[in-house]
């Protein structure tokens, strides 16, 4: 059997990680500045990490949700205290778009409604409901399309209160990411994440926060929408959840009300999951990631906002991105494959940097080093064939 071939691959077979730093098999060692795509929270194979979901697996690695399952409560516990949001309640899942696609679900179940907004260059996954709020139609199946769905552009305040003005007794929901990703590392106003959550509240609306890239302590706060002081009423998370273990998850405030049956999945909340999100989490809290990411997220950005040749240096914590001229296009290829460093990107010319929140100054001082180096050989090499 062949694999189904959707993935276009670097040509490199990674065989040990540690830290912010992986391994090939030939023991060429690369920085992670790409994190497996911002999944890698409190670094590849945390100590602490392996130990708890070892020692979970000699014990019990799963049984479904028919039977209580306390590391769930213990988790949800500790997952209110360090996101500050003790009131909330916790429903576990797989994946990001399932947390999307629970949590848009929900919205209409609390509401009865079936309009969604959702923004220009938004991505929140690929299953149905989740592509639906996507903004990029070539992963949009014929069988995903809806009417269901209103596209507003991003931080565009005026198209959300007419939008609302016309049909908000219409709207179920509004999903947004604090930071879009995919879409760039594109910020959202303070003052426009304020309106939605007015908007919403107003309308009766749900406030949907997407936050399975731009949450967990990235962004140097639990959640990017905590930088605008707002409550949304529904946060997804997924990535850096389990660091590598496949776990989401939505954590729902208090007046969004539970019914039996009415979400559910087999795997959501399984003991090896809840072993691996604990361990994330007592990590986060042990070794003060969140303001770690802060800290070194803040120098990294004003080292990036040195070098001339890159453009419009933004993001918050360790959720960083870039453009690069024309000249500079292949910076990200190069910087893999002659530096050793993995970066993410964004369509059309973006570097996102997306690392572990355990990164440290000398880590980021590699990069600038090498990104610095490679600008310059690029320049060079340029300058030469002219
Ligand atoms: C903001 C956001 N939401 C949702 C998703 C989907 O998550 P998953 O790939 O785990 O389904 C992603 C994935 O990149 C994302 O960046």
């Amino acid at each position: 059997m062949k694999l189904f071939d959707v993935y276009p691959l670097n040509d490199i077979t990674i065989v040990k990680a540690k830290g912010s730093y992986v391994w090939d098999g030939d023991g060429q060692q690369y920085l992670d500045l790409y994190g497996g795509h911002a999944v890698i929270s409190i670094g590849h194979t945390h100590p602490h990490y392996v130990q708890r979901v070892t020692e979970q697996l000699h014990k019990v690695g799963f049984y479904s949700n028919s039977v209580h399952i306390p590391l769930q409560e213990e988790l949800a516990a500790r997952l209110g205290k360090v996101s500050g949001k003790p009131d909330y309640q916790l429903f576990m899942c797989n994946s990001g778009a399932e947390a999307n696609e629970n949590a848009l679900k929900l919205a209409s179940f609390h509401n009865g409604r079936k309009k969604v907004i959702a923004f220009s260059k938004s991505f929140h996954g690929r299953t149905s409901l989740a592509v639906a709020v996507t903004d990029n139609p070539a992963i949009v199946a014929p069988v995903n399309q809806t009417d269901n769905v209103i596209f507003l552009p991003f931080n565009d305040e005026e198209a959300l209160e007419e939008c609302f003005k016309k049909q908000g007794d219409e709207i179920s929901s509004v999903i947004v990411e604090g930071i879009q990703g995919v879409g760039g590392i594109r910020e959202a106003s303070a003052s426009f994440l304020q309106t939605i959550s007015r908007l919403c509240q107003q309308h009766n609306a749900v406030f949907i926060a997407d936050s399975v890239q731009c949450g967990y302590g990235r962004s140097g706060k639990f959640f990017s929408h905590d930088h605008a002081g707002v409550d949304a009423d529904i946060y997804t998370m997924a990535k850096g959840m389990g660091n590598g273990f496949p776990v989401g998850g939505i954590i729902i405030a208090p007046h969004i009300k539970p019914k039996y049956g009415m979400l559910g999945t087999t795997f959501g909340g399984n003991h090896l999951a809840c072993a691996a999100a604990l361990a994330v989490l007592e990590v986060i809290e042990q070794e003060n990631l969140i303001a770690n990411a802060a800290e070194t997220g803040n120098y990294l950005m004003a080292q990036l906002k040195k070098i001339r040749q890159l453009q419009k240096v933004r993001g918050k914590g360790l959720m960083i991105g870039f453009d690069l001229p024309e000249n500079l296009k292949d910076l990200r290829k190069n910087l893999l494959t002659e530096q050793r460093i993995f970066t993410g990107e964004a369509k059309p010319n973006v570097i996102r940097l997306l690392p572990s929140l355990a990164l440290r100054k000398k880590d980021a001082d590699q990069f600038m080093e090498a990104l610095q180096e490679e600008i310059q050989m690029m320049e060079s090499s340029a300058k030469a064939v002219k």
